[in-house]
Parts: structure tokens; sequence; C-alpha cells
């Protein structure tokens, strides 16, 4: 059996409930699997929540709640919805506090133990809630996170380290070898000069603190959640219960993160994995951060704008379009209202929506709704035929390199040309005249034909409105197990389809 096409997204706190933020990360990742699952590639998509830690605890006493309680309802209230509200389709949800994580955290860190690289030590310094993380004195500005904007606590206490100094070469080797590995480029040399600045031990434990997994050999101590958090990653697929699951989704091809945790994913896990003698991931992506003001967006903050008050009014589909088309992955960027409205109506209502209605309405008004089989094409057509096999290519080039912006932009321009094409081939005046009979059908069957594959190009992006456009087309078979590397095979669509015209894909904003 081959491996699993492997794609994570960060675990998120519970804190508080998902913002636009979140929902982002967990978008690309959803439209990157989509679209190796329509590669016809065995994929398996993970996220999940991180439920310890001082600041998870802390919100959970706040709010008069035990931590498990305010986990659970946290989770079922807001994190578990979200996925539905935006349309994800992972394979699996890992929470810290379940069992099978909480086990596997305890074995995998025996197991390091057991390899020699944690010893106990006096641990002093500033620690950052909002981040959970021991900051080097470097790090703060005004002794405040830069993050989070707020004072660090100094802790003192007595706990155990994990000797990450001990793997600086072997990391450095690695990412001169795997110039890849972190993406973009800006992230990658970040890391590199990160490391070469010199790795100190960490601790890996808590004294003081009592949400989390005890140490197996000392149960006065938590794992800090960090080197609990990140092993989610194995724990959901059968980290120290099931080897062969493992080994057939194991190593992640992609773990997208935001930039504000990069250090974790790409020093401090990879060196974890080298100290269990697993295999490190193929790569770890960086995004930006959604920008509120100029700053990010942030539940500790509390500027989150939730994902439900954009799907109301706009959909999922238009949702997740926006943000991965508006937005090139790997940079910041900022929210607007503005901008996603102009863009629902110039891009999806007036652009796809308009060119779905068009097509299909013209088949029932002119064939009955019985598609036509095309005669000889014309250059017209041909030319269409030879831009989709190019944007086709491009799309996959594109998505294969998280270049989501860049793979959207490619079918988009498709969508462009067969409206310029609709209107260029008049089909209106073609059914006015008999001796044109032929022609009409040719030509709505190249709209139809292209509508079909655009719907295949589409469905990562948009899954509900490309399922509406493929009933409507009678399209055989399941639209997401479609291939996107042979949609650009002309004729696939059977003439004699049951058209229907389709409904309005993306409801005018006035309307509403
Ligand atoms: O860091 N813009 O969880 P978290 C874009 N539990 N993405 C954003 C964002 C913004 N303004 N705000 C958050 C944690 N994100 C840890 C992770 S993983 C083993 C443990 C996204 O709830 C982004 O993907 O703070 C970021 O990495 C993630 O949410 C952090 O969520
Ligand atoms: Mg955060």
């Amino acid at each position: 059996m081959s491996k699993a096409f492997y794609v994570t997204t960060p675990i998120y706190y519970v804190n508080d409930a998902p913002h636009i933020g979140h929902a982002y990360t967990t978008v690309a990742g959803d439209v990157l699997t989509r679209w190796h699952r329509q590669r016809q590639e065995s994929v398996f998509y993970l996220t999940g929540t991180d439920e310890h830690g001082t600041k998870v605890e802390r919100t959970a006493r706040e709010n008069n709640m035990e931590p498990q309680d305010w986990c659970d309802r946290l989770v079922e209230n807001s994190w578990k919805p979200v996925l539905e509200t935006i349309e994800a389709a992972n394979d699996d949800f890992i929470r810290t506090t379940s069992t099978r994580h909480r086990k596997g955290v305890r074995k995998f860190w025996e197991t390091v133990r057991d390899n020699g690289h944690v010893y106990e030590a006096d641990f002093e310094g500033p620690y950052c809630v909002g981040c959970e993380e021991f900051k080097r004195p470097g790090d703060l500005v005004d002794g405040k996170c830069p993050i989070h904007d707020r004072p660090v606590e100094m802790l003192h206490e007595s706990n155990y380290f994990f000797r990450l100094a001990q793997f600086q070469d072997a990391l450095l080797e690695h990412y001169e070898r795997h110039p890849t590995a972190v993406e973009p480029k800006s992230a990658y040399n970040e890391v590199v000069s990160f490391i070469k600045s010199g790795l100190e031990d960490i601790s890996m434990s808590r004294s003081s603190v009592g949400w989390g997994v005890s140490l197996p050999w000392d149960d006065k101590q938590v794992v800090y959640v960090w080197f609990d958090a990140l092993l989610n990653y194995i724990t959901a697929i059968g980290y120290g219960e099931d080897d062969e699951k493992l080994a057939s989704i194991w190593p992640a091809n992609v773990h997208l993160v935001g930039k504000d945790i990069l250090r974790f994913h790409a020093v401090y896990w990879p060196a974890m994995l080298m100290a269990a003698g697993l295999p490190l991931p193929d790569k770890v992506f960086a995004h930006g951060w959604l920008l509120v003001g100029g700053e990010k967006m942030s539940k500790s903050k509390l500027t989150g704008i939730s994902p439900e008050s954009i799907t109301d009014d706009f959909g999922a589909d238009a949702f997740r379009y926006y943000f991965l088309r508006a937005i090139q992955f790997g940079q910041d960027g900022s929210f607007s209202w503005e901008d996603m409205a102009a863009r629902y109506q110039a891009e999806l209502a007036n652009g796809l929506g308009n060119l779905a209605s068009r097509a299909t309405a013209m088949v029932v008004r002119y064939r009955d709704g019985s598609l036509p089989a095309p005669g000889d094409y014309t250059n017209a057509d041909l030319a269409l035929q030879e831009l989709l096999v190019a944007c086709a290519e491009q799309a996959d080039a594109a998505m294969g390199r998280l270049d989501f912006s860049g793979g959207i932009l490619a079918i988009k321009e498709f969508v462009d040309a067969v409206n310029v094409y609709v209107t260029e081939q008049q089909p209106w005046v073609l059914a006015k005249d008999e001796a044109t009979a032929q022609r009409l059908d040719t030509v709505l069957y190249t709209i139809c034909e292209s509508l079909r594959a655009i719907a295949v190009l589409y469905h990562p992006v948009m899954p509900a409105a490309t399922s509406l456009i493929w009933d409507s087309l009678g399209a055989a078979g399941e639209l997401g197990q479609q291939s996107v590397l042979t949609v650009s095979q002309w004729g696939q669509l059977a003439p004699g389809s049951v058209v229907t015209k389709s409904e309005s894909l993306f409801p005018r904003l006035d309307t509403k």
C-alpha cells in the first residue's frame, strides 16, 4: 500500500472560539487535500484541538469551570461545528485530552528519555502564556512578548530538559540537504539562521502546572504543552498503538502553520523526532497572518471575526475562494468586507455564476435540456480547448507548490475566456436561424464541456457550487472523484445528457 499524502493543521488552543485566522489555515489544508484526492492519491487530513497548558487552564478557571468541562464545551460547540461551516473534509480530529493522545505522549517521552535525551535541572527565565513559550531575553521588546504585547512571567522551577543543543548540526545538515523542507524561502532562512545562532537545551516539563499529561517517570510534573501538542501529528495516526497505520501515513507531506509557530515546527519538532528515531516531515509551510488594523487577528486580544459572520452572508464557497484568492499564501493579508463583496460580485456572481446559469439555460431553451452532440470544431473552439490544457497544467503546478492564489487564477482565466467565447459566438443569434443549427450544437457543447472542466478544477476550492453545476450538467459519476490530471481531455460530457437550469450559485448581495 502506498503512503497517504498527509496534511495537518496546527491544533488550536481552546481558550476561545475560532476566528477567521484559524479557519484560513483549515481551509488551505482542505483545498490542498481535496486537490490531491482529485489527483487520485490517497490522502489523510488531520486537524484538532490543543487543550492543555496554562492559557486554557486559566481561561477555564476565569469562567468558573473545570478545564476538562470547558474544553469539552468549546470543542463540541465551537471547534467541531466550524469545520462544517467552512466545509472542511478532515479525516480525523485529535484532542490532546483524549486517551490515545495522552498514552502516545507518555510513550514518546519515555522513549526519548531512554535514548538519553532528557535530564533534570533548574529552570529560570521569562515565559509568555499567550505563546506558551519560554522566551530568550532577546525575544522581548520592553520586557513584553511582541506577539501578545503582554508582560511575560518569570519562572523558576526544577524540571526536565530536552537536549535540543545536541541536534544543532543534524538539523542544519537536514535543512542544507532539503532546501524546500521549510517554505516560503523567508521562513526557511529564518529557521536556518535561528539554528545557526545556537540552540540551547529546553525545558520539556512544568512542575507548577497541573493541567497536562504527567511524566511517566515523575507524576509531579506534566509535559510542557508544546512538547505534548506537537505529538498530535503522530498520536492521531497510531503512534505507540498501530505501527502499520503509522507507517502508512507518517511522515507528514505538509504541516501547515502560521508563521508565529514556525520555530516549534521547524526546530523543536524535527529534533524531537530525531531523538525518538522517527522520520522527519517533508515540509513545514508557514503562512502569513490575517491582520486587523495592521495587527495579527487574535483570540487573546479579542480581535477575532467569526467565520460564521462571513459565511452567513457569502456562503462557505465564497469564504474559501476569497481567502485563498486574495492573499498570496505565505504573506500577511488584511480582510476587508468591501474587497470581499467586490470579488464576490465580480468573480463569483458575474463570472462563474453567470456562466453556469447562461450555459444551462440555453441548453434548456434551445435544445429542450438535452446536450447536443458537437459538429466540426472551428479555430475558436479549438483555441478554448488548448487554453484549458494550459490552465489545468498551471493550476496543478501551482496547487502542488501551495500557491493557491496562482492555482485559482489559472482556473479563473479559463472561466473568463469561456465567458468571452459565449459573448463572441452569440448562441442566441445562431438560434434564430435553422441554417446555423449545427453550429449552435457545437457552441452549446463547447460551453457545457468547458463548464464541466471548471466544475472539476474548482471543486477543491468550492465544493458546494461546483456540485450544483455538475448536477445541472447531468454529468455522470461523482464530482469528487474526477481527476484534475485528465480534466482537459476534451469530450467527457456525453451528448444527450439531461441539462437542467442551474439555480443561482452566488445570489446577488443586494437581494439579501
Ligand atoms: O498556536 N492569521 O494554537 P492557536 C492567520 N495550539 N492565521 C492565524 C491567525 C491569524 N491572525 N491567528 C491564528 C497554537 N491563526 C498551538 C498550535 S500545533 C502542534 C499547536 C492560525 O490557537 C495559524 O495557523 O494559537 C496559527 O498557527 C494557528 O491559528 C494558531 O492557533
Ligand atoms: Mg496563538
